[in-house]
């Protein structure tokens, strides 16, 4: 097996190349760091979700599902302190007009980093820091006025606490319980940059488990190894996970501990996802804005108190990068180099591709029939263009796990052979066992052939 080959450029390239992910806007010279998705993005990415929501909703009895609206009422981003908290330092430079963030200019300055600045460095004629929101404005209604401005919730987790009292109303849930939510975020990011790692407009997979005050540590400690387990259940290598306990003068405003589950990317160890103990402040923040009560109270023995909170935070862009990294892999078959993704095949966007060997004889109608039958079980891609090492290498780089091959032996005795991306090991079976074995193979538990044996 190959060691690690894999670079920001070959991902990029192969997302492009295979129908992942395409720059935006591309026709008119494109966006920067603004990305679509591609036919097997789309795929991939649905499986990143459905995944995490199995392991929040399927798998547990303690976690409820919303979807809250990406524009809120304004007061609630004065309530978080995302109005006041939410920013960046920046400098702007008088000469090239262009504007930097304060703590990356100094990385240029001493000389760890070149200059962005096509000017060079030296010219700079640069104001004072000031800070800058995050937070995307618009404007509700067609008259641009005070009170009449909103923004795009830089990040999903405020919705769920303005649902609170909702959910324990409808829910029948005590704490500690939890609210699961995926959907866009939105943030001006100064520096955005490396492919879809870092963009303005991204997807959040966020949590709020709401813990009575005595238990917030336990919660915490249990939040951060479920979603350790949760990466390296879906074959991300553990030695390349960890996690990084934020120092004092890092932690968010709201936060009261934070540790950052970091992935070893091409370029070194980045956030994946931020696991925070943000304790009472978002409910009493909003109790204190709205004059509403929020706060459980048990109706048996008269107890009531503000919940604490437990946040994982994930990005499914960044987690679908992650997977794409880490099942990147290079490797020879007689001779010839492939690219393949050893991609957990509950990710992989095609689960299994039906090739007819030939183009004739009766190969392709029982190819499609194959296909007909898997389709209505597994996400199954039939392919009769092209010489057949050719279509398997195809398969390879989407990461499609199984191959199926219909040849001459197929239309006599009704077998046909699957073929096996990362083994490449063939075996014959019976048409009339295939969606049985296909499935079988889906459940049964994984792990990246890139750990060795
Ligand atoms: N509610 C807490 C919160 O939003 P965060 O650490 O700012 O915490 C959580 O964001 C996750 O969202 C990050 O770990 C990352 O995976 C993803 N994320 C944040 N900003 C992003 C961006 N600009 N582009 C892509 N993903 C981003």
């Amino acid at each position: 097996m190959a060691t690690d080959v894999v670079t920001m450029d070959k991902i990029v390239s192969l997302c492009k190349r295979r129908g992942f992910v395409f720059p935006s806007s591309e026709i008119y010279g494109g966006l920067g760091s603004s990305y679509d998705y591609g036919h097997y993005g789309v795929l991939l990415k649905n499986n990143v979700r459905a995944l995490w929501w199995k392991a929040m909703l399927q798998e547990r009895d303690d976690i409820v599902a919303l979807d809250s609206a990406i524009i809120q009422h304004p007061k609630t981003w004065e309530a978080s302190g995302h109005l006041a908290s939410f920013t960046d330092p920046l400098v702007d430079c008088r000469t090239c007009k262009l504007r930097f963030r304060a703590d990356d200019l100094q990385e240029a300055a001493c000389g760890r980093k070149p200059s962005k600045h096509p000017g060079e460095t030296p010219d700079c004629d640069l104001t004072e820091p000031r800070e800058f929101n995050l937070m995307f404005e618009t404007t509700i209604g067609p008259v641009r006025e005070e009170g009449a401005i909103a923004y795009l919730r830089p990040e999903t987790a405020q919705g769920i606490f303005l649902n609170f009292r909702n959910y324990l109303q409808f829910s029948r849930k005590k704490p500690p319980f939890g609210i699961a939510q995926v959907g866009k975020s939105f943030r001006n990011e100064i520096t955005p940059g490396n492919f879809i790692f870092r963009t303005r407009e991204f997807e959040q997979m966020e949590m709020e488990f709401f813990v009575p005050p005595d238990q917030a540590e336990h919660w915490f400690e249990h939040w951060l190894a479920e979603r350790m387990r949760w990466y390296t259940g879906l074959g991300i290598r553990p030695d390349h996970l960890r996690l990084r306990p934020h120092g004092p003068e890092e932690l968010s405003h709201y936060s009261r501990a934070t540790s950052d589950i970091e992935y070893l990317f091409p370029i070194g160890w980045r956030e994946l996802e931020g696991i925070a103990n943000r304790g009472d402040y978002d409910l009493t923040q909003h109790a204190l804005h709205s004059g509403q009560k929020l706060e459980y109270v048990d109706t048996a023995s008269g107890e009531r108190y503000v919940p604490h909170v437990i946040e994982p935070a994930a990005g499914a862009d960044r987690a679908l990068l992650a997977f794409l990294v880490d099942a990147y892999d290079e490797d020879e078959i007689e001779g010839e180099r492939r690219t393949v993704l050893r991609l957990h095949p509950q990710l992989a966007p095609v689960k299994v591709a039906v090739l007819p060997l030939v183009r004739r004889d009766g190969q392709p109608e029982l190819a499609r029939a194959v296909w007909q039958e898997l389709k209505e079980r597994l996400q199954a891609e039939y392919d009769e263009g092209g010489a057949i090492g050719r279509r398997y290498r195809r398969q390879d780089e989407i990461g499609t796990p199984w191959a199926v091959t219909i040849d001459h032996q197929s239309l006599e005795d009704h077998t046909v052979t699957i073929r096996d991306r990362d083994t490449l090991a063939q075996v014959r079976v019976a048409i009339s066992s295939l969606a049985d074995e296909l499935e079988a193979r889906l459940r049964a538990p994984w792990r990246s052939p890139k750990l060795g044996s």
